[in-house]
C-alpha cells in the first residue's frame, strides 16, 4: 500500500457534497426513454458529420484553434482576443477557478453544479444566492452581497429554464467584480434574446457551449466570450491542445452560416414541442416553475420521489432536482423532446400521478 502513489489520497475528502458532482447523465439508463439529459439532438447533424469524418485524416497532427477563434469571433462580432475556444463550457469553468482568486465568490442557484464545483476544488471559497419557487426563480440584482467579487449566474438557467433580462444580468456588474453569465443553452432560444454574447462589456465573460444543441456531448466544444484582459488569463492557463482538432472543426463548422438556419429551424421547432409539454403538464394539473424559455422545463409534484422512481419503472428517466441547491426531491426536470416522446412520457407520468 505504501508504495501506491496514489495511497491516502481520496478524491471524496475535498469536502465537496457528493450531490454537486451529480450530472443528468448518470439518471439514465440503458432501455429508458432519456428526458433526463439536455442534448438536443441524438446525433450530429449529417453536414457535421461528414466534416468530422474527414478530419480524422488530420489527427497525426497536433491541433490549433486559430480557424475556430476567428469563426466564433466572426459569429458574435467580436475581436480575436476576446475568445477563447474550449473544450465544452465545462472547462470554461476550471479555467476560471485556476484563473482567477476570488475571496467573495457567489453563485446564484438553483444552477448547474459545476461552477461551484470547480470553484471549491480549487480552494476558493463560494456562497450561495438561492433564487426562489414563489418568484418564478426570478433574479433581483440586489440579493447578490456588494462584497462579492464574483457572480456566476446561468441564462437561461439550468434548471429552471428560467431566461433573466439582460438589464438584470447588467444591474450585477461592479467595479473589481467579475460577472460569468453561463449561456450553454442560449443558442437553443430563437434569436438569442438576452444574450450579452455580442456585447463588450468590461469585467464581463460569456460561457458558451455547442455540445447540447447540436449532439456533440462527446466532443467537448465550447467558448469564452468577453472581457479581453479576462479572456488572456483563462487563455494563460488552459492546457496545450485541450481542444481536439475535431472539436475545432465542430466549432468552425457550427458557427457558420449553414448551421445558423438550421439552428433556427431546431430552435423554433424546439419551443412548438416545449409548448405542447407545458400543456399537457397544466392538463394533468403538475405545476411548471416560472417561464420556461430552454429546451427543459422544471416541474414539482408531491412525493416526487416515489414518481420519479415509477417514472423509470414505466420507461422514462428525468433529471432528478435535488442535486441542485435549493430543490428537493418534489422537484423534476423534464427535456423537450419531439411529440410523439412527450405524448408517452405524459401517458407514464399520468399513471405515476394517480398511483
Ligand atoms: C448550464 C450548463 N452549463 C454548462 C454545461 C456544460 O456544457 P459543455 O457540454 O459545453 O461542457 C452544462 C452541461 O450540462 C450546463 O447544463
Amino acid at each position: 500500500m505504501a508504495d501506491d502513489p496514489t495511497f491516502g489520497v481520496s478524491p471524496a475528502d475535498d469536502g465537496i457534497p457528493a450531490h454537486l458532482r451529480h450530472h443528468g447523465d448518470e439518471d439514465v439508463a440503458d432501455g429508458l426513454v432519456d428526458l433526463a439529459v439536455n442534448v438536443r439532438l441524438p446525433a450530429p447533424p449529417p453536414w457535421l458529420r461528414t466534416q468530422l469524418v474527414a478530419g480524422i485524416d488530420t489527427l497525426a497532427a497536433y491541433p490549433d484553434t486559430r480557424e475556430a477563434t476567428k469563426a466564433v469571433a466572426a459569429r458574435h462580432g467580436r475581436p480575436l482576443d476576446e475568445v477563447l475556444v474550449t473544450a465544452g463550457a465545462a472547462e470554461a469553468f476550471s479555467l476560471l477557478a485556476r484563473a482567477l482568486r476570488p475571496r467573495n465568490a457567489v453563485i446564484v442557484h438553483p444552477q448547474f453544479t459545476e461552477p461551484e464545483v470547480a470553484l471549491r476544488s480549487a480552494g476558493h471559497p463560494v456562497s450561495r444566492v438561492l433564487l426562489s419557487a414563489d418568484d418564478g426563480f426570478t433574479l433581483n440584482p440586489h440579493a447578490v452581497g456588494e462584497a462579492a467579487d464574483l457572480v456566476v449566474v446561468g441564462n437561461p438557467t439550468n434548471p429552471t429554464s428560467v431566461l433573466h433580462p439582460a438589464e438584470t444580468l447588467l444591474a450585477l456588474r461592479r467595479p473589481g467584480r467579475v460577472l460569468v453569465v453561463d449561456e450553454a443553452f442560449a443558442d437553443a432560444i430563437p434569436g438569442e434574446p438576452e444574450s450579452l454574447a455580442g456585447q463588450r462589456i468590461p469585467g464581463v465573460l460569456v460561457f458558451r457551449s455547442l455540445t447540447k444543441t447540436w449532439g456533440i456531448a462527446g466532443l467537448r466544444a465550447g467558448y469564452v466570450l468577453g472581457d479581453p484582459l479576462l479572456v488572456e488569463r483563462l487563455r494563460a492557463v488552459q492546457p496545450p491542445w485541450s481542444v481536439s482538432t475535431l472539436a475545432g472543426l465542430a466549432v468552425v463548422a457550427c458557427s457558420g452560416a449553414e448551421a445558423a438556419v438550421e439552428a433556427d429551424e431546431l430552435t423554433a421547432e424546439a419551443e412548438r414541442d416545449r409548448a405542447f409539454l407545458v400543456d399537457g403538464l397544466r392538463e394533468l394539473g403538475v405545476r411548471v416553475a416560472g417561464k420556461p424559455r430552454a429546451p427543459f422545463i422544471l416541474i414539482t409534484v408531491a412525493d416526487g420521489e416515489r414518481v420519479r422512481l415509477r417514472l423509470r419503472e414505466l420507461g422514462y428517466a428525468v433529471r432528478r432536482g435535488d442535486t441542485f441547491p435549493g430543490l428537493s426531491t418534489d422537484w423534476l426536470r423534464v427535456a423537450v423532446r419531439d411529440r410523439h416522446t412527450t405524448r408517452g412520457f405524459l401517458d407514464a407520468l399520468r399513471l405515476a400521478l394517480k398511483e
